[in-house]
C-alpha cells in the first residue's frame, strides 16, 4: 500500500473451502492453514507490488481481536520480517481494518463518522474522528450478525458461509411471509442470539430435536424473514447512533456488509433521515490485506508505532 491510498498488491488466501466441510470456522486447522500459507502469500504479495522486502517502508499486521491461533502466525511473521529488515512494525486492530475499507472506496469520506462493523465476529457502532480513531458506542451482547447468518443457515442446513447463501436465497422472496420478532435493545446494543433460537424452534420444533423435514421454499422463507429482521434490527439502532451523536455521515463495513438487502435497506433509510451512507464494494467488505496496511500508513503517519513487544490479542481491541 502506498500513502495509504494506492493499493499495490492485495493477496487474500480464503480458508472457506477448507472449513466448509464442517460448516464453520476450526480455530486449530484454521492455525495451521495460516502457517502453511503466509510464506507464499508474502512472497506473491511483494512480487504483485513489484517490491523487495526492503522497499518497504514498515509492516503492518493484525494483532486483535480474533482467533489467538491465526492472529500469533501473523505476528510472529512481521515481527520476524522487522526483526531481519529493522523496519518499524505497525499492530493494526481488524475493526479498525474494517472501518478503513469505507475509506479505501471513498478517499474523500470525512470524519466524525458513524461506522458500523458487521462481520463474523463482530457487530459494533463507533464514533469515529480520524481512521485510526473510533469511540465505542455499542456492540453485540451475544452472537454477531454474520454468526448469526452462518448459524442459521446450518440449521436450515443451506451451506456454509450463510451469508450469501441467504442473501442469495432471500431474493425475489416475500420477507413478511415468516416474521420474526425483532430485539432491539434501549442501548446501541444489539442482540441476535434470540432469532437464532426462534429459527431453531420453527425449523427443529420447540424441544430442537425433531428432524428438518421444511421443504426448499419454507426454507427460503424462513431465511428471507431472518435476514429481514437481522437488517432492521441493524438499520434502527446505526440510525439512532447517528441522532444519538448527531452524526449524519455513516460508514458500513465487515462481510455482512455485502448483503443486498442491508445495503438497499440502510442506503434508503439513510437517505430519509438525511444522512449520507457510504457502503464499500464486496471485495473490500469481507476479510483483505489493503485495509490492514491502510490503517498500518495512518498510524505510521501519526508515530503510533509498535515494537518487536507487540503480542497476539484475541479478545481485546488493539489501542496503539
Ligand atoms: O469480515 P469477514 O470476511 O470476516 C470476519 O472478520 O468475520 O466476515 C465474514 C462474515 C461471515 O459470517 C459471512 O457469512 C458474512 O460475513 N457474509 C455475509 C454476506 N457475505 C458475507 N452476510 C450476509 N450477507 C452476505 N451477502
Ligand atoms: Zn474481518
Amino acid at each position: 500500500m502506498e500513502d495509504g491510498r494506492a493499493i499495490l498488491s492485495n493477496v487474500v488466501h480464503s480458508q472457506i473451502d477448507i472449513h466448509r466441510v464442517y460448516g464453520g470456522v476450526v480455530p486449530e486447522i484454521a492455525c495451521r492453514a495460516h502457517i502453511e500459507t503466509i510464506h507464499p502469500v508474502v512472497e506473491k504479495a511483494l512480487a504483485d507490488a513489484g517490491l523487495a522486502l526492503n522497499d518497504v517502508d514498515a509492516i503492518a499486521v493484525t494483532c486483535a481481536p480474533g482467533l489467538v491461533g491465526a492472529l500469533l502466525v501473523g505476528v510472529s511473521m512481521a515481527k520476524s520480517l522487522a526483526l531481519v529488515t529493522g523496519k518499524p512494525i505497525l499492530g493494526v486492530d481488524h475493526i479498525h481494518g474494517h472501518m478503513y475499507a469505507t475509506k479505501l472506496a471513498f478517499p474523500d469520506l470525512a470524519y466524525p463518522c458513524v461506522s458500523l462493523v458487521v462481520s463474523g465476529g463482530h457487530t459494533s457502532l463507533y464514533h469515529s474522528t480520524s481512521e485510526i480513531d473510533h469511540q465505542p458506542l455499542g456492540g453485540t451482547t451475544d452472537d454477531a450478525a454474520g454468526e448469526a447468518f452462518d448459524k442459521v443457515a446450518k440449521i436450515l442446513q443451506l451451506g456454509f458461509p450463510g451469508g450469501p447463501i441467504i442473501d442469495a436465497l432471500a431474493k425475489g422472496r416475500d420477507p413478511k411471509k415468516v416474521v420474526f420478532k425483532r430485539t432491539v435493545p434501549e442501548s446501541l446494543d444489539f442482540s441476535f442470539s434470540g432469532i437464532k433460537t426462534a429459527v431453531l424452534y420453527r425449523a427443529r420444533g420447540q424441544d430442537a430435536k425433531a428432524p428438518l423435514t421444511l421443504s426448499a421454499d419454507e426454507r427460503a422463507d424462513i431465511a428471507a424473514g431472518f435476514q429481514e429482521a437481522v437488517v432492521d434490527v441493524l438499520v434502527e439502532q446505526t440510525l439512532k447512533a447517528c441522532l444519538k451523536t448527531r452524526t449524519w455521515r455513516l460508514a458500513v463495513g465487515g462481510g455482512v456488509a455485502c448483503n443486498t438487502r442491508l445495503r438497499e435497506k440502510m442506503t434508503a433509510r439513510a437517505a430519509k433521515e438525511g444522512a449520507t451512507c457510504y457502503f464499500p464494494p464486496p471485495k473490500f467488505c469481507t476479510d483483505n490485506a489493503a485495509m490492514i496496511a491502510g490503517i498500518g500508513y495512518h498510524l505510521f503517519k501519526a508515530g503510533r508505532v509498535s515494537d518487536l513487544t507487540l503480542d497476539a490479542v484475541p479478545t481485546k481491541s488493539h489501542r496503539p
